[in-house]
C-alpha cells in the first residue's frame, strides 16, 4: 500500500515536527523547515503523473519502477513500466516466468542483467516472503540488484517508512540549498547522512512524501545541467545560489562515453540475442 499522502506543510509556521537534533548540520532547522515547506507545496502542484504513483499497484509496482529506474531515465520507464505490471503485476506471476522471457521483455532498457536479477529477486520474495516484496531493510538488501538506494527509495515509497533516500537528485538539491556547492560528493558523506536524519520530520509518511517531493524537484528543477534558478521557490535560502551560480563549479564525475564503449558493445550483442 503506498503512502497516504500527508497534508503538505505550509510556510505559515512548523508545520513538520523535525526529526531528532543528532549531528550537525550547515543549516538551522527554521531554513530546512521552509525549504521543506516550500518543496511539498511545489510538488503539490508539479507533481509528474508516473504510473506507479497511481494509487493500486502495491509495493511490487514500486520495486519494478525503482530497479528499472536505477539506469533508465524515468520517461523511458514509466513508457515500458505498464505493460510490465500488466504482465506479471506480482512476484509469484513473474517468478513463474522463465529468465528468457523476461530478458525479452526488459527489451532496450539497458543494463539487461537486471531483469535476472527481478527475476532472481521475484523468486525470493516467493519462497522467503510470502510472495511479497519485504520491507525490513535487511531483507530488501539480500534481494539480488538491491542496493542501499533502492531499498531506501522501496521502504518510503512504497511502505512510508521514514529513511533518508539518497539519489542523485536529492543529494544535489540538499548540496546546493544546504551545503553550498554545485554538485554533491562523488559518494555519501557522514556530514549528508546527520544532516538528513536532521531534515526528515519527525512522522514517517510526512518524511517519506517529502523525499518523494525533494527527489522530483531535483529532477525537474534543480537539476545537474540547467537549474531553474530564476523561478526557483527555494532561490531565497539557496547556500549555492548565495555564492554564486550552482553550475559554475565542474561535476566531481563525468559519465563515460558511450560510442565505443563496453556499454555499447553488450547492448548491440544483448540485441542479437534477443532477436535469435
Ligand atoms: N527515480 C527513481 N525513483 C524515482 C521516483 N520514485 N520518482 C521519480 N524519479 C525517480
Amino acid at each position: 500500500m503506498p503512502p497516504r499522502r500527508p497534508r503538505p506543510a505550509t510556510d505559515d509556521g512548523p508545520a513538520t515536527d523535525f526529526g531528532p537534533a543528532t549531528g550537525t548540520s550547515p543549516t538551522t532547522d527554521g531554513t530546512a523547515q521552509h525549504v521543506a515547506a516550500r518543496i511539498l507545496a511545489w510538488y503539490d502542484t508539479a507533481e509528474r503523473a508516473l504510473p506507479w504513483r497511481a494509487p493500486g499497484h502495491g509495493a511490487w509496482g514500486v520495486y519494478v519502477s525503482e530497479v528499472m529506474a536505477q539506469q533508465t531515465q524515468v520517461a523511458r520507464v514509466a513508457e515500458v513500466w505498464p505493460a510490465w505490471m500488466q504482465r506479471w503485476p506480482s512476484p509469484a506471476a513473474l517468478a513463474a516466468s522463465s529468465p528468457a522471457e523476461v530478458v525479452r521483455q526488459w527489451g532496450r532498457l539497458g543494463y539487461p542483467r537486471r531483469a535476472l536479477w527481478m527475476h532472481a529477486a521475484a523468486t525470493a520474495m516467493v519462497l522467503h516472503h510470502g510472495g511479497q516484496v519485504p520491507r525490513d531493510a535487511d531483507a530488501l538488501r539480500a534481494l539480488p540488484g538491491v542496493g542501499e538506494y533502492t531499498a531506501a527509495a522501496i521502504r518510503a515509497f512504497a511502505f512510508g517508512e521514514r529513511v533518508a533516500v539518497l539519489d542523485v537528485n536529492v543529494r544535489r538539491v540538499h548540496a546546493r540549498a544546504f551545503f553550498g556547492s554545485g554538485h554533491p560528493a562523488p559518494s555519501v558523506t557522514l556530514a549528508e547522512r546527520a544532516h538528513h536524519e536532521r531534515f526528515l520530520p519527525a512522522d514517517a509518511l510526512t518524511a517519506a512524501h517529502l523525499s518523494q517531493a525533494v527527489m522530483e524537484f531535483g529532477a525537474v528543477v534543480c537539476t545537474a545541467r540547467a537549474p531553474q534558478c530564476a523561478s526557483c521557490p527555494i532561490a531565497d535560502s539557496c547556500a549555492c545560489l548565495r555564492g554564486g551560480s550552482p553550475t559554475a563549479e565542474r561535476r566531481p564525475r563525468k559519465q563515460a562515453v558511450f560510442v565505443g564503449s563496453d556499454r555499447q558493445c553488450r547492448g548491440a550483442l544483448m540485441q542479437v540475442l534477443r532477436d535469435a
